[in-house]
């Protein structure tokens, strides 16, 4: 299928990085603290969303987040008595580690008006990406693979000029947690994407490919978002909408290999964090002797 009466060519110049959910996982941490403001290393997950974005050339960056979480706004803003008080103690590594922050991408805040789900939070942004192909960043889901795998799906998009989103072979227990694709293989990367389902229960799921956190959306996955009624959960489900898109326009998966970390729950924070600072120059060689593991 072909998407009838579209351009060629399109560019996709906006990112949207959800960022809108309580993170009940990590209660009663969150309890004051945005989820996203958790640390990884020494950097909390929204930048690592946003670097992402940005390593991509997006134009602007659009944070869906919600009105109490002013610290996520906070931690991209200019803040001069730090600056100052860095460089009158002559910390300059530092000083360069915050005043990169307002500059690292072209950010713009929206605010989601009610917990209504992950498809009301791409919503919210509509106005602001209007009628143009976008990106989606699940800051959440982190890979191994992190500054390859966007720019992979924006070459896919430049190829097939359609909806495109990323699949990861998941393991039978954690089906019930993903969206589900049912696909037919086109390349070793690539595949055609046939139905979808919010997750399924193991003997429902068309497939072992799950939906990861990032996505590039023709913009008329709004008008499905509009009227798409709440699914699972009681939210209304981007799968939901993704499904009754697909019976208009093609979408693709691109095929993920490699590790993956959910850091939207203990156990997938911990193991980023891990997986990070494994490889980090200044803590790998005594975590890796703490942890009695092989020398790099
Ligand atoms: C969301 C999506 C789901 C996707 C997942 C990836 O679920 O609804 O389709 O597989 O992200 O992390 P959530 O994690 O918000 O429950």
């Amino acid at each position: 299928m072909v998407n009838e009466g579209k351009k060629t060519n399109m560019k996709v110049r906006k990112a949207v990085v959800v960022a809108a959910g309580r993170g009940t996982r990590f209660l009663p941490f969150t309890k004051s603290v945005p989820k996203e403001m958790l640390p990884l290393i020494d950097k909390p997950v929204i930048q690592y969303a946003i670097e992402e974005a940005a390593a991509c050339n997006m134009d602007l960056v659009v944070v869906v987040t919600t009105p109490d979480k002013i610290a996520l706004e906070k931690y991209f803003t200019r803040d001069t008595e730090l600056e100052h008080i860095l460089q009158k103690t002559g910390k300059d590594d530092l000083l360069e580690k915050i005043k990169c922050l307002p500059d690292l991408a072209n950010i713009c805040f929206v605010h989601q008006k009610e917990q209504l789900g992950l498809g009301d939070a791409v919503l919210t942004a509509r106005a602001v990406v209007g009628e143009e192909p976008f990106a989606v960043i699940l800051p959440d889901d982190l890979f191994e693979q992190r500054e390859g795998i966007l720019q992979k799906m924006l070459d896919a998009f430049h190829k097939y000029q359609s909806n495109i989103i990323a699949l990861r072979k998941v393991d039978e227990e954690e089906i019930d947690r993903y969206g589900v694709a049912k696909v037919k293989e086109l390349t070793e990367h690539i595949c055609q994407v046939l139905d979808l389902v919010e997750k399924p229960r193991l003997a429902d799921a068309p497939s072992d490919l799950a939906i990861m956190g990032r996505y590039i959306l023709m913009p008329d996955i709004f008008e499905e978002l509009a009227t798409t009624p709440k699914g699972i959960g009681g939210e209304i489900q981007l799968t939901d909408a993704l499904k009754r898109l697909l019976s208009r326009q093609s979408m693709y998966g691109y095929k993920i290999q490699g590790e993956y970390y959910d850091s939207g729950t203990i156990q997938g924070w911990i193991e980023a964090t891990l997986a990070l600072a494994l490889n980090h120059p200044a803590l790998s060689q005594r975590l890796r002797a703490y942890l009695h593991y092989p020398k790099s």
